[in-house]
């Protein structure tokens, strides 16, 4: 197209707009992830958060990935999580993972990757939940239905003002995301956040991300990591 009004005439334009916003969307989103990406998040949730969730007699804990790309940020969630669940019998849990790419939900929801992908992955969980292909060369794994299952992929965008979610949840995962938003939007979205999460629920932010200059009603429970009291 010649000019930005051209475009942005179309893609507001309601017939043939809806398509190309979508295809917009997924070019202009950066989805940059990885399995454990950061892991330092993966070890408190284990050692800490979980723990004093399971402590309080929380019958199911929910948790959601805001942000999700791809789909490596809920299944490694997965993977933690099971893990605890095995350890302490009785503790349940759910995973709703979002974004608005609807690209980036497709490969999540297959939940197949390129083998080197897999490499942040320890080897007793690559072991339990990854299942090679069977032809070699493709160099491809899939994560094991029993893992896919766990996690509920949808698509929501973070700007909207109502998110529809039925319940509270207790710990959201939203890292590497809010840094693409200006001052404003990021205050706006945390206290979304805020009103989402269940008295004592958890934040969890990229590690280039603050929230020390946003007027939000949060405490830091660690670098990074905020909690709801
Ligand atoms: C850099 S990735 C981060 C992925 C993952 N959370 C991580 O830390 O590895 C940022 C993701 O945020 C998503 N995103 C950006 N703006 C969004 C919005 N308004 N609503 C929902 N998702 C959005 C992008 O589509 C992208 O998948």
């Amino acid at each position: 197209m010649r000019s930005f009004s051209e475009h942005w005439d179309y893609v507001f334009s309601l017939k043939e707009g809806m398509a190309e916003l979508s295809t917009m969307v997924d070019l202009v989103t950066t989805n940059k992830t990885d399995f454990f990406r950061e892991p330092m998040h993966f070890e408190y949730l284990f050692e800490k958060t979980l723990p004093e969730l399971a402590a309080n007699n929380k019958k199911k804990v929910r948790l959601w990935s805001a942000g999700c790309s791809t789909g490596e940020e809920p299944y490694t969630l997965a993977m933690v999580l099971s893990e605890f669940a095995e350890r302490h019998r009785g503790f349940f849990f759910s995973i709703l993972a979002t974004d608005l790419s609807g690209h980036a939900l497709e490969t999540a929801k297959s939940g197949v990757y390129e083998m080197e992908r897999a490499g942040p992955v320890p080897w007793e969980f690559k072991k339990k939940y990854l299942l090679k292909s069977k032809d070699p060369k493709r160099g491809l794994v899939r994560i094991a239905p029993e893992l896919r299952y766990l996690v509920e992929f949808r698509r929501l965008n973070l700007m909207d003002m109502d998110y529809g979610l039925r319940e509270s949840v207790d710990i959201i995962f939203c890292r590497n995301v809010i840094i693409y938003f200006d001052r404003d939007t990021q205050e706006k979205l945390v206290n979304r956040f805020w009103r989402s999460l269940a008295p004592g629920g958890y934040l969890f932010i990229g590690h280039s991300e603050s929230l020390s200059s946003l007027d939000v009603p949060m405490s830091m429970a660690a670098p990074t990591i905020c909690k709801k009291f």
